[in-house]
């Protein structure tokens, strides 16, 4: 698993990752102390920080690794020696920034940041880790507050060491320093695509742990005995009546939140969808399904959340983006409504509005024969062989920096390129 934390200075990120990562058992990563070490290596070997090519090459030859104590603390080497107090001495932290921005620098970080994380479950924390170094992690918090109260934490911290400086000086720091940090060109700090922000504004430092780990909990139990009951009801019925066979289940992630995006015939679809999916999945039902009280307990019960038909119902729309957030599995029918002549149609904007919020893997999805067995208008099934076939992943890349109505027409996009993946997988389908 890995979590990855970003967020303004003064915003709490260390001190709460090390707790979460003690009552998680994870491995921290303090990316910060990958930028030290190399400022601390290069001011020892009296490398010109202005000299951007040494540094790059001095980046590359580099071996720094982290490892936690048996304390849990974290301890840094620079080719094998340990540099754990000397990187945060007042002469390294003020020369960091000459290091930190240089691409090629960061670049080569970022690569032995993945590598240390390989294999492991991580909690890391730094400017960049949700949008450079795993914009794909399976949860991305961002540690917010307002700048008062950053400067206001700050200035406890500086008066508890002893140090007198005046508020408003902090205050003014703060400011200058926020406005750096998101202008400047080398990884600005951003809120990245899906990130779960807290304001931690008046809370204390458990509070924000707790947040933390509840919301990493509620993924852990992603797995309820009902739907599994349920499913396996599904799973004799699917094979009673329709011989359902399942293709690609490889494709479907073993953790995090994602999208099974299917072409939609048949009421049958969700219980197709979902019938040999390796995880559980929420679904979304028009609310007039709900209506009849024993039906609409039911469909609940499997993780069937309403939304209105028509247009865009903003209400299904958010609670889909914190379904994936809290890294659930979704299936959504790009089309909207059943089709009336079992060809495929043209896609809504909806999916691509939900990818470009969320930044999660879509699994495309063919449902074959679900139009012979029961199409719109029929008030039973057929008994006829249905076939389901999960794609594989697809991620989408999104510019945050354009305006509405190119947003807009990017939602299109991506919801025409899910069709078009659905599209391919019913052309192998009736090829095969
Ligand atoms: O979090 P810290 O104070 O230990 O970070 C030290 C410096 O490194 C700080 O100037 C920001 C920079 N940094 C960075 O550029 N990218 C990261 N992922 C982490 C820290």
């Amino acid at each position: 698993m890995i979590i990855a934390i970003d967020g303004p200075a003064g915003s709490g990120k260390s001190t709460v990752c090390k707790r979460v990562a003690r009552r998680l058992n994870l491995f921290y990563l303090d990316t910060g102390a990958m930028y030290r070490a190399l400022t601390y290596s290069a001011l020892r070997q009296d490398v010109d920080l202005t000299d951007k090519g040494r540094l790059v090459n001095l980046a590359n030859d580099i071996n720094i690794d982290l490892k936690a104590s048996k304390s849990g603390e974290q301890i840094i080497y620079v080719n094998g020696v340990d540099v754990t107090k000397e990187i945060r001495l007042p002469y390294v932290t003020n020369n960091v920034k000459f290091i930190a921005k240089i691409p090629g620098v960061r670049h080569r970080l970022v690569e032995l940041q993945r590598k240390i994380a390989h294999d492991k479950d991580v909690i890391l924390e730094g400017r960049d880790t949700t949008t450079v170094v795993f914009p794909r992690a399976d949860f991305k918090f961002y540690l917010d507050a307002d700048q008062k109260e950053r400067a206001r934490r700050r200035f406890i911290e500086l008066q508890e060491k002893g140090v007198s400086v005046a508020f408003e000086e902090i205050l003014e720091e703060q400011i200058k320093r926020d406005e750096s940090d998101i202008n400047r060109s080398v990884s600005p700090l951003k809120k990245a695509r899906g990130v779960i922000v807290v304001d931690t504004t008046g809370l204390t430092i458990s509070d924000v742990v707790e947040v933390i780990i509840n919301y990493v909990k509620k993924f852990s139990s992603d797995w309820n005995l009902w739907y599994a009951f349920m499913q396996l009801v599904s799973v004799i019925i699917t094979a009673l009546f329709f011989k359902l066979r399942t293709y690609g289940r490889e494709n479907i992630p073993k953790r995090g939140g994602f999208i099974i995006a299917t072409n939609h015939s048949s009421h049958l679809d969700p219980i197709i969808a979902g019938s040999r999916c390796p995880r559980q999945l929420h679904y979304f039902a028009r609310l007039s399904l709900f209506s009849n009280k024993m039906f609409g307990w039911l469909i609940r019960s499997v993780n069937a959340h309403p939304i209105r038909r028509a247009g865009a119902d903003k209400h299904a729309l958010s609670l889909a983006e914190k379904l994936l957030k809290e890294g659930k599995g979704i299936v959504i029918f790009p089309e909207a409504t059943r089709t009336r002549d079992g060809n495929l149609q043209k896609a809504k904007p909806g999916i691509g509005f939900i990818i470009g919020r969320v930044d999660c893997p879509v699994i495309p999805a063919y449902i074959h024969n679900t139009f012979k067995a029961m199409p719109r208008g029929s008030k039973w099934f057929k008994s006829v062989p249905v076939t389901v076939t999960y794609g594989k992943p697809i991620y989408f890349s999104f510019d945050d920096n354009v305006n509405i109505k190119k947003r807009n027409e990017s939602y299109q996009k991506i919801a025409d390129q899910v069709m078009d993946e659905i599209g391919q997988l019913k052309r192998k389908q009736c090829n095969a």
